[in-house]
């Protein structure tokens, strides 16, 4: 039986020694050395290979990362399961890059950097965090950690899912209605969604309308959430004051895009979050002994949910 991996070498190193040594059973292989497809009974990835159908005996489909929408799993017979990233490093990274955007924009730091650049020595109204409203898209594992982070600083948090789900210490909204109730009290919006049918397009221009005037936003989902024009031009109008943003559509995204020198924008290359190779490497062969010993694996999705 085989376990097929398509990372970078780097990681690989470190699965083919966690490997050996706690499950001496499987063959480990890279993609590129000679296997037989029908023997792959786990693939860990981060793109779907187009081939997939080869993998006859595939099992589980790991992603190497903490979302799954990039694998186009609808290609997979329904008895695969798929198997998202969950490890402690992926988390902590995300609680830092968001409390890092939610203090650069609380603290205005796309106008301080826009002054520095012009010499210009201008200070501005200070609000304190008790008076900046932070809304949360998506209270799932990130969403959850990323709260409990930046509750310390004294922000007045809220957060919003599709189902209903109540987190200590914050006022929580679900669905539609729910949504609009809590953009309409929000100065900061974080976009910590998985990327579904649903959440396609969601950082719209109606989104943007139903915030409050100068509000800004964090968004470390996907690119495919956020209408780019619609933000440009709610930045423009000065309906927004700000945004930090770690992912686009298309990435790496065009080197003229306005995106990339716009004074309300901080900008970075899709690196909130990285996944460490020996946690990792440890969160897969946990989820192996477990589907082995029949238990319930961490990181399982639900395929008709999408995440
Ligand atoms: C990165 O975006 C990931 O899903 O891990």
């Amino acid at each position: 039986m085989t376990f097929l991996f398509n990372s970078t070498e780097e990681r690989a190193r470190v699965f083919a020694v966690r490997f050996a040594e706690e499950l001496p059973d499987i063959r480990f292989v890279r993609n590129g050395d000679a296997f037989d497809p029908a023997d792959v009974r786990y693939l860990i990835t981060w793109t779907a290979p187009d081939d997939l159908g080869r993998f006859s005996s595939l099992e589980i489909l790991f992603s190497i990362g903490a979302g799954i929408d990039q694998l186009n799993t609808d290609a997979l017979p329904p008895h695969v399961l798929v198997v998202r990233m969950v490890e402690e490093g992926i988390t902590r990274m995300m609680q830092e890059y968001v409390t890092l955007g939610v203090l650069a924009l609380h603290r205005q730091l796309p106008l301080y950097i826009t002054q520095q650049k012009e010499a210009r020595w201008q200070a501005h109204d200070l609000l304190p965090a008790t008076q900046r409203r932070v809304g949360v898209l998506g209270l799932g594992m990130m969403g959850s950690a990323v709260i409990e982070r930046l509750k310390p600083f004294g922000f007045p948090i809220a957060g919003w899912s599709r189902s209903p789900r109540s987190l200590d210490g914050i006022r929580s909204f679900h669905g539609k209605e729910g949504l609009a109730a809590l953009l309409a009290e929000t100065n900061i919006l974080i976009c910590l969604l998985p990327l579904t049918p649903e959440t396609v397009g969601i950082l719209d221009a109606d989104l943007f309308s139903r915030l409050p005037a100068g509000a800004g936003l964090v968004h470390v989902g996907r690119g495919q959430h956020l209408d780019q024009a619609a933000l440009i031009e709610a930045l423009d109008s000065g309906h927004l004051s700000g945004a930090v943003l770690d992912v686009t559509d298309p990435e790496p995204l065009p080197a003229d895009h306005r995106l990339w020198n716009h004074p309300g924008v901080i900008l970075t290359p899709h690196i909130a979050s990285k996944v460490e190779a020996a946690p990792a490497a440890k969160a897969v062969i946990d989820n192996i002994r477990r589907h082995r010993a029949g238990l319930p694996l961490i990181g399982l999705v639900d395929r008709g949910r999408g995440y």
